[in-house]
């Protein structure tokens, strides 16, 4: 006979985690399904923000994900809030303050543009004490998470965890309504073998990121093939989680259209490099560790490198060298 599947809501009852951050966990999961559910329906399911032809107002993927998110986290009492990319302020969901109350970092819906294509996207999510109150809670550095993660919503819907220095993947069963433990303590590679970026914009870059790339592609197998192969999604989540998996790197530098870096670092950046950072991987601006830039607003952007312990250390050590000594 099968060993019965652990679903989340089992593996957070056997695991430390406190009431606040497990209420907070399920909300989280109870809003990815019904995304995943909003998805799976394609372009049946909305529009941009018009009436459709039965005079209904229909409205953008992002809107009604965040909607999922905050209707949800509203009716979890540990969680005092949410600083969402699709809300200019931190945005207050208790109506009670307790000692142990929690502020999620949300993007609801990383990588959306795919969706005209039906392509992949997902959710990402930090949680933090909300200590201070709201405002000076959504302007702590990432160090302060305490628990990261993110959906894929893909040919399956997947949920990954950072809590307590490792990393577990959780897989949605739509048949039994949960989300099953799939994958445990996962591992990014040392080293790896892909690399994702935006290459068109590569030519914006610094000089110093385009030589690392240039390097990159340069190295070659035993048999003389190119060590790396190029894949990107044009979504965070998805080509991060390949990364994760395969090893590798992901990086979003600064370029002429984005000089202090396209990806938002609250709800982006940071649980991202959370994740890499508890599954033994990196994350770089190519200063610092994202998780230690001290936000200047709610909704700064950073560049953004992770990956692969090797890789990621040569791009430091890259723009390190450009730099003039500090
Ligand atoms: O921040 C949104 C986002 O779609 C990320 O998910 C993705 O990594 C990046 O932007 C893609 O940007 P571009 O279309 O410039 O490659």
């Amino acid at each position: 006979m099968l060993a019965r599947e652990l679903t989340l809501t089992d593996y957070l009852g056997d695991s430390a985690f406190s009431s606040a951050e497990t209420h907070t966990l399920l909300a989280l999961a109870r809003a990815g399904a019904r995304i995943a559910s909003v998805l799976a329906r394609g372009k049946r399911a909305a529009f941009a923000g018009h009436d459709n032809v039965h005079g209904e107002h229909v409205r953008d993927y992002d809107v009604i994900a965040n909607d999922h998110f905050v209707k949800e986290l509203s009716q979890v009492p540990g969680c005092a809030g949410v600083l969402s990319e699709e809300l200019a302020e931190p945005f207050r969901t208790a109506s009670h303050q307790r000692a142990d109350e929690l502020l999620v970092f949300l993007d609801p819906l990383d990588g959306s543009a795919n969706l005209d294509a039906h392509g992949l996207c997902g959710s990402i999510f930090g949680i933090a004490p909300a200590t201070g109150g709201l405002t000076a809670a959504a302007l702590q550095t990432g160090q302060g998470l305490r628990l990261a993660g993110y959906f894929l919503y893909s040919s399956a819907t997947l949920m990954v965890l950072a809590a307590h220095e490792r990393v577990d993947a959780f897989l949605y069963d739509p048949a039994l309504g949960a989300f099953t433990l799939i994958e445990q303590n996962l591992r990014c590679p040392e080293r790896g073998k892909l690399y994702a970026v935006n290459e068109a914009r590569a030519r914006t870059w610094s000089p110093s990121a385009q030589s690392w790339l240039d390097q990159l592609k340069s190295q070659s197998t035993a048999d003389g093939g190119p060590r790396y192969s190029l894949r990107y999604t044009g979504a965070l989540v998805a080509d991060a989680h390949r990364v994760l998996l395969e090893g590798g790197v992901f990086a979003y530098p600064a370029d002429a259209a984005s000089p202090q870096g396209k990806l938002r670092l609250q709800y982006e950046a940071n649980p991202m490099s959370f994740v890499f950072r508890a599954a033994g991987g990196a994350a770089t601006t190519g200063r610092t560790s994202p998780l230690d830039v001290e936000p200047p607003h709610p909704h700064a952007r950073v560049p953004l490198v992770l990956g692969s312990r090797h890789e990621v250390e040569r791009f430091e050590a890259a723009e390190r060298s450009a730099r003039p000594s500090d």
